[in-house]
C-alpha cells in the first residue's frame, strides 16, 4: 500500500527577502517529497507566509505601511522565489485568510473546552504616553549581561542573549521613549504542565530515530515546562474568540503552527474535496514531517503536539528533523551587519539546482555549517558541473552526434557494464533509505559515488576509440551508459530537479519525470529511442563572480 506522509515547512516572517539560510529547511523538505512522491507515496507538503507578530507590525513601521500591505508584499515575494527554487509545495499560503483565523479559532476553543486552556493575569508593561501595553521587541533598554544600552525585550542584538523586557535596565518605550510601567493584564495559557506527561508518551518512542539535537533540546524542555500566554495586548492577529477579550489576539505562534491544519484545509477545498486533508489529519496511516531550524524546536516538539493531543484525533509528528545554523563566511547571517546573501540575488545569478545541490551536501542538517563563496563555486564547479554535468554531456554528445542520435539497440552489457549498473541498483535501495531517514546529505553523497564509478567506466571504454575499432563495443558501452545515466536521473532528480528534468528530455522522453509515480527505480531506456540535442545541463561558476561577490559582501559589511 502506498504511504502517506505530511510534509510541514516551518512558516517564514513575510517581513523581509529570504537570506540563503533559510533555504536549508524548505530544500530538504522538497527533497523529501520528491522523493516520496517519486517512489509513490501520497505526500501533502504544505507551508505559507507567518504574516502575524511584531515582526511584521515592526517592519510595517519602519517601511510607513499597514502590517497588511507588508505581509502581502513579502508574501508574494517568497511565493515567486519558492518557485524559482523548484519548491513542490501542494499550497503555499499565508496566516491572514479567513480559513485560517476559522481554524485558528476553532482550535483554541476546543482547547479551551477540554481545560488545556486558562486564564491568568500577568505583568506587562504599559506604557501610559502611548496608552498600550508594549510587545517585547518594543521595550529597549540595557542588557543586563553585556551592558549595550540598544537592547530588545526580546533579545539583545550585541550579546546574543533573550531576554525578557522586565530584564532590561532602565527600560524605555520604543516609540516614544517614556520609560514603561508594570502592570497586569489578563491573558490566556496553554496548560503545558497538564500536557507535558502525554506529550513525553508520544516523543520518547520516537526519540530513536529523531536528531540527537532534538532530543537533546526537547527532553531539557519537558523537565523545565513553563507556562506560556498564547494571547498578546495587540490589535494585529487572529482574534481571540472569547468576549471580553476584544483588544488582544492569539499570539503569533500559536496560529502560526495551526497554519499546516488551515493549509491543509485550504489545500482540499482548492482541489474541489473539501474533506481531502482528512486523509492525512486524521487517519492513523498517515505519518508527518515537520522541516524548520533548531530555533522553532519548542514549537514543534512540545506546543504543537501538545495542542494536537489536547484536541485530540490530529495525526501527531512522526520526525522533526530540525537543522543547525547555517553561517555565512564564518560570521551569522545579519541583515543589519550586512552579512547576507538574499536569495532573489542568488537566483538570478546562480542555478536553483546548484543551490539545492550546495545546501544539501554543505548545509548545517546536524552541525552547523559555513557559505563561503569559494566552497559554494568549489562543489559546482568540481562536483556537480565536473562529475554529474559532465558525464551526462559526454555520453550523450557522442550519442546524440556519432550514433545518429538514438539509443543503440538493447543489448547485454559486459562485465564492467553489468557491475555499473548493478551498482546503481544498489544505490537506488541505499539512497531511499537514507532520505527516507532524512539523511539528505548521505544520500546525495551515496548518488555522487555512483557517478564517480560512471565516469571511471566511461573513460576505460573510450568509445570515441572504440567507435574507430569495433562499431558494436561502442554501441554496447554507450547503451550501457546510458542506462546508467538514466538511474542516475531518477536519483538527482529530488535534488537538481532542473537538470533531472531536462536530461529526461534529452534521453527522449516526453512525459513529465516529476509527475511519475512508483518510479524510484532504474526504468530501462528503451534501444532505439530517439534522443534530442542536449545542452550542458549545470553552468561553472566562475572566479570572477566569487571575487564580485566576495567583495561586495565586505563592503557591505563595512559600512
Ligand atoms: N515564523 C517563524 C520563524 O520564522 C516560524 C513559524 S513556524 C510555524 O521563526 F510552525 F509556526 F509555522
Ligand atoms: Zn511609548
Amino acid at each position: 500500500m502506498a504511504e502517506r506522509i505530511f510534509i510541514g515547512v516551518a512558516w517564514p516572517y513575510a517581513n523581509y527577502i529570504l537570506h540563503l539560510g533559510h533555504q536549508v529547511l524548505e530544500v530538504a523538505a522538497d527533497v523529501f517529497a520528491r522523493y516520496h512522491r517519486l517512489k509513490g507515496s501520497e505526500v501533502l507538503m504544505v507551508s505559507g507566509s507567518d504574516c502575524h507578530g511584531t515582526p511584521i507590525t515592526v517592519a510595517a513601521e519602519t517601511e510607513g505601511k499597514t502590517p497588511a500591505e507588508v505581509a502581502s508584499y513579502y508574501h508574494a515575494r517568497i511565493v515567486e522565489h519558492f518557485e524559482q527554487l523548484g519548491l513542490s509545495y501542494d499550497l503555499y499560503t499565508h496566516t491572514m485568510t479567513d480559513n485560517h483565523t476559522e481554524t485558528t479559532q476553532e482550535i483554541f476553543s476546543a482547547l479551551l473546552d477540554r481545560g488545556y486552556i486558562y486564564k491568568d493575569t500577568m505583568e506587562m508593561l504599559h506604557c501610559s504616553s502611548c496608552d498600550r501595553y508594549l510587545p517585547d521587541r518594543y521595550v529597549l533598554g540595557t542588557c543586563p549581561h553585556c551592558g549595550f544600552e540598544d537592547a530588545r525585550g526580546d533579545q539583545c542584538d550585541d550579546c546574543g542573549r533573550q531576554l525578557n523586557p522586565t530584564d532590561l535596565k532602565a527600560p524605555r518605550c520604543g516609540t516614544c521613549d517614556a520609560p514603561p510601567q508594570p502592570r497586569r493584564t489578563e491573558h490566556f495559557f496553554i496548560d503545558l504542565k497538564k500536557l507535558a506527561p502525554k506529550i513525553a508518551e508520544w516523543f520518547e518512542p520516537r526519540a530513536e530515530h529523531m536528531r540527537p539535537n532534538v532530543v537533546r533540546f526537547t527532553r531539557n524542555l519537558l523537565e523545565n515546562i513553563r507556562e506560556r500566554a498564547i494571547t498578546r495586548d495587540i490589535d494585529w492577529g487572529v482574534p481571540v474568540p472569547v468576549a471580553g477579550f476584544e483588544s488582544k489576539r492569539i499570539y503569533v505562534w500559536f496560529d502560526a503552527v495551526i497554519g499546516y491544519l488551515s493549509a491543509s484545509r485550504e489545500w482540499a477545498a482548492k482541489t474541489g474535496d473539501p474533506d481531502a486533508w482528512k486523509k492525512w489529519w486524521t487517519d492513523d496511516a498517515c505519518r508527518a514531517y515537520y522541516f524548520l531550524g533548531k530555533d522553532n524546536i519548542p514549537f514543534h516538539t512540545i506546543i504543537w503536539p501538545g495542542m494536537l493531543i489536547g484536541v485530540g484525533g490530529y495525526t501527531l509528528p512522526e520526525d522533526v528533523p530540525a537543522n543547525e545554523y547555517l553561517t555565512m563566511e564564518g560570521k551569522q547571517f545579519s541583515k543589519s551587519r550586512g552579512v547576507v546573501i538574499k536569495i532573489d540575488h542568488f537566483l538570478e545569478n546562480y542555478q536553483a539546482d546548484a543551490l539545492r545541490f550546495f545546501i544539501t551536501l554543505n548545509g548545517p542538517e546536524t552541525s552547523d555549517s559555513s557559505f563561503t563563496w569559494k566552497s559554494f563555486q568549489q562543489r559546482i564547479n568540481d562536483e556537480l558541473v565536473g562529475k554529474w554535468g559532465n558525464l551526462v554531456h559526454r555520453a550523450l554528445h557522442f550519442a546524440f552526434n556519432k550514433l545518429d542520435g538514438v539509443v543503440p539497440a538493447a543489448c547485454e552489457p559486459d562485465a564492467a557494464g553489468a557491475e555499473l549498473l548493478g551498482k546503481i541498483d544498489g544505490v537506488i535501495v541505499r539512497a531511499g533509505e537514507q532520505v527516507a531517514a532524512c539523511r539528505f546529505k548521505e544520500a546525495l553523497l551515496t548518488i555522487m559515488e555512483a557517478v564517480g564509478e560512471g565516469n571511471v567506466y566511461f573513460d576505460k571504454k573510450a568509445p570515441w576509440k572504440q567507435i574507430k575499432e569495433d562499431r558494436s563495443a561502442c554501441e554496447q558501452t554507450i547503451y550501457t551508459i546510458l542506462q546508467a545515466i538514466n538511474g542516475l536521473k531518477t536519483l538527482t532528480a529530488p535534488f537538481c530537479p532542473f537538470g533531472a528534468g531536462r536530461l529526461h528530455g534529452y534521453l527522449g522522453y516526453d512525459d513529465d519525470l516529476h509527475a511519475q509515480t512508483d518510479a524510484w527505480s532504474r526504468a530501462p531506456l528503451p534501444g532505439g529511442q530517439r534522443l534530442r540535442q542536449p545542452e550542458p545541463l549545470f553552468r561553472k561558476v566562475e572566479d570572477e563572480q566569487i571575487e564580485k561577490e566576495i567583495a561586495a559582501l565586505e563592503e557591505n559589511s563595512k559600512s
